[in-house]
């Protein structure tokens, strides 16, 4: 005879079905006031996911995974701010089905190496993407961001740009990467910068510089610590992702 369940009804269910008093307290996405900054649904999933590469017991193979499941929600939610034009199709059944395709070209540019841990999110989506590469490092002896190197699709100006960066920080190196963006031709309201988490600072230093990019995040954390870590944050993305 199978086990009785012992448990309410709502304790087994999503959050959803649990009254206010019994819902998990989560830490939700600090509020912004940027009209061009997009926060993800803060969904039970969603927190769950951030939940586990903020940990830093996870491990690295856990930590790519989940990071994966977030990077493409991200790119998911991102792709819904591109234009599209009416399509009509008829279905296998004689019908007409009134729809919609996507309306330009589009491509990645990752800004390494943390970035390129979400060109694989980007290729998931959009089968044959061009993506380009853009290094930017502090310079040693003035401690301000230096390009070292870019290679981005010749055609880069006639594309909508999905620039990837996992940890919107000061947005330092992002600001100078669009900075390499405009300078070949691309209008600032083809850009759309996608991270996973982003500081008050970073999302506010990139309103205020470029108010027609939209920035895509899955969360917006508390601030910056003294050495421009976000906190609670989740540590070094790069290291995390691709050596610890
Ligand atoms: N880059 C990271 O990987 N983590 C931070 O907290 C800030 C920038």
């Amino acid at each position: 005879m199978a086990p009785k369940e012992t448990r309410a009804p709502s304790e087994s269910l999503g959050p959803d079905y649990k009254p206010d008093i019994e819902k998990p307290i989560a830490t939700v996405s600090t509020k912004v006031p940027h009209e061009n900054v997009h926060v993800l649904s803060q969904t039970p999933q969603l927190i769950a996911l951030l939940t586990m590469i903020r940990d830093r017991r996870t491990n690295r193979a856990d930590f790519i995974f989940y990071s994966n499941r977030i990077i493409r929600l991200l790119i998911e939610s991102g792709l819904n701010h591109l234009p599209t034009l009416p399509h009509e199709v008829m279905t296998p059944v004689g019908k007409t089905y009134a729809g919609v395709n996507f309306e330009g070209k589009i491509c990645g540019v990752s800004i390494m190496r943390a970035g390129e841990a979400m060109e694989q999110g980007l290729r998931d989506c959009c089968r044959s993407v061009r993506i380009g590469k853009i290094l930017i490092q502090r310079d040693e002896e003035t401690s301000k961001p230096r390009l070292f190197y870019e290679k981005l699709p010749g055609d880069v100006k006639d594309r909508w740009v999905l620039l990837l960066d996992p940890m919107l920080a000061t947005g330092g190196s992002a600001l100078m990467a669009v900075d390499v963006l405009l300078s070949k031709g691309v209008p600032e309201e083809r850009i759309l910068f996608l991270n996973l988490i982003a500081s008050p600072e970073g999302a506010a230093n990139f309103a205020n510089k470029f108010p027609k990019l939209r920035v895509v995040t899955a969360f917006v954390d508390e601030g910056l610590d003294e050495k421009n870590y976000i906190v609670p944050g989740l540590g070094d993305f790069g290291d995390r992702f691709y050596t610890l």
